[in-house]
């Protein structure tokens, strides 16, 4: 039997590959700095809306009044999805919703006018609508798996508070709004990740948007990427109490296992995302008197202090976890919150994708046997 010669140089996992030029995102890792379309995330996540920032991220700049009032109009006109898609969420309710998100966003795109349509124009309507639906899916599927009724969009509300309207059945109050209007705004672009790096390598076959974003979720959807929050919360409750968080932490450290919402492949420093959601767990928690929590979690910083100095540091999922508990979230739906985040940052990418195309297709060095002999099945022993 004989293999291939010599290895040559390999790019595991592609780290530090740079794929393309982009004007999404600024990322430094190591001074824990974040823009989109050059603008600082505090300054956006202080400031700005999810709406904005969608303007911001699919047109390449901040809109004027009149810009982003239409942008709003178009975004609240395009929530609700046809009933076929609904019957397609009853008939797979009970999967993970992040299997239902996936599922459906293929659906829709039996009944988009413009599916096919790969142009810019299309595309920029195709991704409004896309962005407008994702939360109408993930809050359907969430009511009818409760065996709830369904609640439909209300245009008079904001995409984060319309969101938790249709999940819940009642209008937030501003504190609860603003918390997911900021987690959404802190998710929307985040450079050549995982999910939004498939998305690209499905855009740049030529496949509409419907089918890149279909390829997003299915991405997202692992504990390495978008699963980080929801094995947070489930750390934090099976903690319980802060006196005991240094036993558990210690013993999950000595048996080599990984802190979630810890570490990036990117971020040697903290995440400038975390402060943001840091903040909101504290202040949501002290007021719906749950203080709790965040205790455990400042606890479980304090402790794991040691890998900081190996460049593992808290990431966005760190706080989100416990700000998507206390505003009565399932844990299985902390994903599909990332997604509905994600969607302007997947759709912008795929836009920068079509606008210079290039097929994406690495390659594989093979390590396996070479020229073996065909034997008959017959003969096989
Ligand atoms: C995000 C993540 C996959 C990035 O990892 P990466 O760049 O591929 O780095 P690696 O997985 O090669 O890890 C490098 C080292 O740091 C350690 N490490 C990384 N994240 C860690 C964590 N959260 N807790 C403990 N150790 C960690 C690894 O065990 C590894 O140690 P070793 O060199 O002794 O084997 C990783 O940090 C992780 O698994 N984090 C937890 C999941 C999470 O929060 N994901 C959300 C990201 S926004």
């Amino acid at each position: 039997m004989s293999f291939p010669a010599s290895t040559p140089e390999l790019a595991r996992g592609l780290k530090g590959v740079i794929l393309d030029t982009t004007e999404t995102s600024f990322i430094d890792g190591e001074a824990g700095k974040l823009l989109y379309c050059g603008y600082n995330i505090h300054d956006l996540a202080e400031h700005s809306t999810f709406e904005e920032v969608v303007y911001l991220l699919l047109y390449g700049h901040l809109p004027r009044l009149a810009e982003l009032r239409e942008l709003d109009m178009a975004l609240r006109r395009s929530r609700s999805i046809p009933k076929e898609v609904v019957d397609v969420i009853r008939l797979v309710q009970a999967a993970h919703p992040m299997d239902v998100l996936r599922t459906a966003v293929s659906a829709l795109a039996a009944f988009d006018p413009e599916a096919k349509d790969t142009s810019e124009e299309a595309t920029i309507r195709k991704a409004i609508r896309l962005i407008a639906q994702v939360p109408t899916i993930v809050a359907a599927h969430h009511r009818i798996r409760s065996g709830l009724e369904l609640v439909p969009p209300n245009p008079d509300l904001s995409h984060a508070a319309n969101f938790l309207y249709m999940l819940h059945g009642r209008e937030p109050n501003h504190e609860e709004t603003r918390a997911i209007d900021v987690d959404f705004i802190l998710h929307a672009e985040h450079g050549s990740n995982a999910s939004a790096f498939a998305a690209r390598v499905t855009a740049s076959t030529g496949a509409d948007l419907h089918a890149a974003i279909v390829s997003a979720i299915g991405t997202l959807k692992g504990p390495l990427h978008g699963g980080a929050a929801e094995a947070v919360m489930r750390m934090v409750l099976e903690i319980g109490e802060p006196e005991r968080v240094d036993e558990y932490i210690h013993q999950m450290l000595a048996e080599g296992r990984r802190i979630m919402g810890m570490g990036h492949r990117v971020y040697k420093v903290e995440d400038p995302r975390a402060r943001h959601m840091r903040e909101r767990a504290r202040t949501l928690g002290e007021k719906m008197g749950q203080p709790k929590w965040y205790r455990i979690l400042e606890r479980i910083v304090e402790v794991t202090a040691p890998l900081r100095d190996r460049g593992i540091s808290l990431n966005v999922d760190f706080f989100a976890g416990a700000v998507y508990y206390l505003l009565d979230i399932p844990e299985d739906l902390f994903i599909p919150m990332f997604a509905i985040g994600r969607m302007p940052g997947w759709c912008a990418q795929v836009l920068e994708q079509m606008r210079n195309n290039v097929l994406i297709r690495p390659l594989l060095h093979y390590v396996g046997p070479m020229d073996l002999e065909y034997v008959p099945i017959e003969a096989r022993g």
